[in-house]
């Protein structure tokens, strides 16, 4: 479609959205919080092969940050955006003012449920119910067909999808593999974050991760009993000792349920496993995960 239109306001994307729901256009929506990298626009182009008309929403949603989080230094560069995402041959960017999103007095919240208690939801009060409410706004501005989200955030999917389906959205969404760099550092806007040191110790977390997933595979594959919680242990050492400040969490669970397993006669039961962890190196707080069947 050419270049891509960026639009501030919600009623003169309402209004193009409209034009194209009367052509019987499909539409894609990738929400994003900017700053792109090879993991946005990887979601871009899946939207792009499915769809008529691609918005991608580029909104640093503040509810969505806890008082001391990073929020104020949280990288933004709108040309950067432009300029990447015309790579995916976006057609519309939304890039409305937090006044716009949150006028004054705007009071009403999405609350996320059970899937919320857990992992990220745990260390970062709030967040989810942040999340489910300015996704619920980009749908109800942008009434896309299909959604796109990067398994990276694998919580944030499965809450998300859980929206969906109670708040009976009527969106198909796309699940994403989470893009990495060559080293196998999972691709975030704030990797940028990190200093020399810093980014070349973080690759060990996902090695970490990936070698418990063996370890579980091996083990259920022999019919030995792992000791999960020694498991989880070793490899939170082994991440503090390649440099990492501090581990938040780092859990096993269901993939479907995001129940946590804590022994082996749990894990057994599930087909699919999800381990989740997030890690501080330096003041960057990282996060990563796998998801495997057994
Ligand atoms: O994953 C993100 O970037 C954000 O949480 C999202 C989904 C755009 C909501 O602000």
């Amino acid at each position: 479609m050419g270049e891509i239109r960026v639009l501030k306001t919600i009623g003169e994307t309402r209004a193009q959205v409209l034009k194209y729901k009367k052509e019987g256009k499909i539409i894609g929506l990738v929400p994003t919080m900017g700053y792109f990298h090879e993991g946005h626009i990887n979601l871009m182009r899946k939207a792009r092969k499915e769809c008529d008309v691609v918005f991608v929403s580029l909104f640093v949603n503040p509810i969505q940050f806890g008082p001391k989080e990073d929020l104020a230094s949280y990288p933004r560069d709108l040309e950067h955006d432009i300029k990447m995402a015309s790579k995916a041959d976006v057609d519309y960017i939304f890039f409305p003012e937090v006044s716009e999103m949150y006028p004054e007095r705007f009071q009403t919240k999405v609350t996320a449920g059970e899937l919320s208690k857990d992992f990220c939801g745990a260390s970062r009060a709030g967040h989810f119910d942040g999340v489910c409410t300015v996704v619920s706004k980009l749908f109800n501005i942008m009434t896309p067909d299909f959604a796109y989200f990067g398994m990276k955030d694998y919580q944030q999917l499965v809450i998300i999808e859980k929206m969906v389906e109670d708040l009976n959205f009527g969106i198909k969404i796309r699940r994403c593999e989470i893009t990495r760099e060559s080293d196998g550092l999972a691709m975030s806007s704030r990797n940028t974050y990190l200093t020399p040191d810093e980014r070349s110790a973080a690759p060990q977390f996902q090695k970490s991760l990936k070698a418990l997933s063996c370890e579980i595979i091996e083990a259920v594959k022999c019919g030995k009993n792992l000791n999960l919680n020694e498991a989880v242990n070793r490899r939170c050492d082994e991440i503090l000792a390649a440099g990492f400040k501090k581990v938040d969490y780092l859990k096993i669970a269901d993939a479907q349920t995001l129940n946590i397993i804590s022994n082996f006669d749990q894990l057994k039961k599930s087909r699919e496993i999800f381990i989740a962890g997030a890690m501080f190196i330096g003041k960057t707080r990282l996060i990563d995960n796998i998801v495997f069947e057994i």
